[in-house]
């Protein structure tokens, strides 16, 4: 193991993203993430503190992490937010990220963008509001599209909009999404469903592979592939419209052979995968009072036993005992 600089695994990816879960609970019960009646949260007293936070996200910077993303759970209910994004601001990462259901986002935008986001993920899965309550089950649409013009209007570096697609709810609606794209001149990603939430949709029928995404909006428009990065999605531009979309194909074309990213749900425990079936408590850690070098030795060791690929198409696959919720989409 490697006892210096960045955090590699066993197969020689270097991890420099991380992905931070501030809460568990949610004012969504998105259909793909967990059961409507579900309550089964962290108490706020759970959570890592902004303080003790800052303190694991220093250790973060100095094993060469440079992008946080802020996730959840809903991200924008939790009270210290403001205070958590401006404590990872400070730390100096060059990159600072938001996934949010957009329901506080109009509340937020200008806040959040002063105290140091860069870039936005908003969810929205529907353009239709029957079809986004059908996904959703609560909340409105208007409130989502509200905080989407807040954000648009405050100027982050980029709005990315989240597309979970599932077969016979939002699969007719790709070609509005592309529309909503030129219109707004955001990037529209398109996910293949995961067995990652606390829900029972996940079926292979209920997946809308890559390749359907691919056909519908071919259907209409010529495109052509960008070239790629180490971004999850394959994004793709139109020739002669102006529109750019991106397709997360995790199912169909899994990209675990370039991924970067770690883990760390809102009581500080770490993951190095969204599938791992593993983890370690650093907040359990830091309440110990161990000190960083014993620290950085748990989260090199953690790194290094991740697995090659989430294997969901093999015998033996465990859906993780973590829901997405839980672990930061
Ligand atoms: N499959 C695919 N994407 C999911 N997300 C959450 N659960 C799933 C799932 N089961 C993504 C959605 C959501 C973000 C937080 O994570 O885009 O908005
Ligand atoms: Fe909430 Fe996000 Fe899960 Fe939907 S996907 S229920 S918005 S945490």
């Amino acid at each position: 193991m490697p006892l210096d600089g960045s955090l590699v695994d066993g197969f020689g990816r270097i991890h420099d993203d991380l992905r931070l879960s501030v809460t568990e609970s949610c004012n969504f019960r998105c259909v793909y993430c967990m059961d409507d009646s579900n309550t089964d949260f962290l108490s706020k007293k759970e959570f890592l503190s902004p303080s003790q936070l800052k303190c694991l996200l220093k250790v973060f910077k100095e094993l060469g992490v440079n992008s946080v993303r802020i996730t959840g759970g809903e991200p924008l209910i939790r009270k210290e937010i403001i205070e958590i994004v401006q404590a990872i601001s400070e730390i100096g990462f060059a990159d600072i990220a938001l996934t949010t259901n957009g329901t506080y986002l109009r509340k937020y935008a200008v806040d959040l963008k002063n105290a140091g986001l860069k870039r936005i993920n908003l969810s929205i899965d529907s353009l239709n509001d029957e079809k986004f309550k059908k996904i959703r089950r609560r909340g409105d649409l208007q409130t989502v599209l509200d905080g989407f013009a807040a954000a648009l209007d405050t100027g982050f570096d980029e709005i990315k909009v989240n597309v979970v697609a599932i077969r016979g709810i939002n699969d007719d609606e790709i070609l509005d999404f592309i529309d909503f794209s030129s219109k707004y001149g955001v990037t529209v990603r398109f996910i293949e469903l995961m067995p990652v939430g606390a829900t029972e949709i996940y079926r292979d029928e209920n997946v809308m592979p890559k390749a359907d995404i691919l056909k519908a909006v071919t259907s209409k428009w010529n495109i052509v592939e960008n070239r790629r990065d180490n971004n999850p999605a394959v994004t793709y531009c139109g020739v002669d419209a102006q529109f750019k979309f991106g397709i997360i194909s995790s199912m169909t074309e899994p990209f675990c052979d370039t991924c970067n990213r770690i883990r760390l749900t809102a009581d500080g425990h770490l993951r190095n995968c969204l599938f791992s079936t593993s983890e370690i408590s650093l907040g359990d850690m830091l309440n110990q009072g161990c000190g960083n070098d014993e620290i950085i030795r748990a989260i090199r060791s953690e790194i290094f036993r991740k697995k090659s690929g989430h294997g969901t198409n093999s015998l033996g696959y465990v859906i993780p005992n973590k829901p997405i919720y839980k672990v930061g989409g």
